[in-house]
């Protein structure tokens, strides 16, 4: 089954997110699509979604695996300032929290900085990339891949990794009622002048804090326990030595 569109632009009740509304049945990937769109002057909260990716990209060079007609993949142009850019890597998660705990009641996690876990399987992840003009933010793509209706176990590739919320709850979800509350909970985030709350909320969501993890920043890797999360949303880690370091971005894994 295709997207809705036509119900999804009905039935949508936000002002910014997804106001303009470009969907494709296939693209490479949405961010590269997206990124063309916001060259060419597409307005913040422009929403780009395909039905299926041919090259679906993840953090990291990794791919994302991207079949038609089954998962959400979009990006969201944005237009942030320094602050609001700083905050997307916690929002969106977050975001993407809610709106999976109103549409399907299950309780989704995070993994520092920004995936979103069922147990300990991937449901969601989140792509940040920003394009500078000078000194400033010209535009950031959010892009976003959900596992909605995906049967993880014919991918052999994710089938350890990953989940979808079909996987878990045993029937199809409703990729449109997804997505709308998707939009809604983004808006809402994204426009919060405190930042407090939802760092508090998302921090409360974290799987990683108290575990001993092995973080790979740049081509570094740490090891040590994850301590705490500052008011920027970078993670605290305490080495076997006992000394402090602060990684602001990178990838973990949890170590058992
Ligand atoms: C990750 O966890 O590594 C990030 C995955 C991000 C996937 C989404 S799907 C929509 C958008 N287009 C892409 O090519 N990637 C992101």
């Amino acid at each position: 089954m295709k997207l809705a569109i036509a119900a999804i632009e009905r039935l949508r009740n936000t002002r910014l997110i997804g106001a303009n509304l470009v969907y494709v049945p296939e693209v490479d990937s949405t961010q590269s699509l997206a990124r063309h769109e916001a060259e060419l002057g597409a307005s913040e909260g422009t929403i780009v979604i395909a039905e299926a990716q041919t090259a679906g990209r993840g953090r990291f060079g990794r791919r994302w695996v991207s079949p038609a007609g089954v998962n959400l993949y979009f990006t969201v142009v944005l237009r942030p300032d320094a602050d609001r850019l700083r905050r997307l890597s916690i929002i969106t998660p977050l975001a993407v929290v809610r709106a999976v705990r109103i549409v399907t009641g299950l309780e989704a996690k995070i993994k520092w900085p920004n995936d979103v876990l069922i147990g300990d399987k991937k449901l969601a992840g989140i792509l940040i990339e920003t394009v500078m003009a000078g000194d400033t933010v010209d535009f950031a793509l959010l892009g976003i891949g959900v596992n909605v209706n995906l049967d993880v176990a014919t991918y052999p590739e994710i089938a350890s990794i990953a989940t979808s919320l079909r996987t878990e709850l045993g029937h199809e979800i409703s990729r449109e009622l997804l997505l709308l509350a998707l939009f809604k909970e983004l808006e809402q985030l994204y426009l919060e002048t405190s930042a407090k709350s939802a760092l508090d909320e998302w921090r409360s969501l974290l799987v990683t804090l108290g575990h001993e993890v092995k973080a790979t920043t740049g081509n570094r890797v740490e090891e040590g326990v994850a301590e705490d999360v500052d008011a920027s949303g970078d993670l605290i880690l305490r080495r076997t030595n006992g000394s402090r370091v602060i990684i602001a971005a990178g990838d973990v894994t949890l170590r058992q």
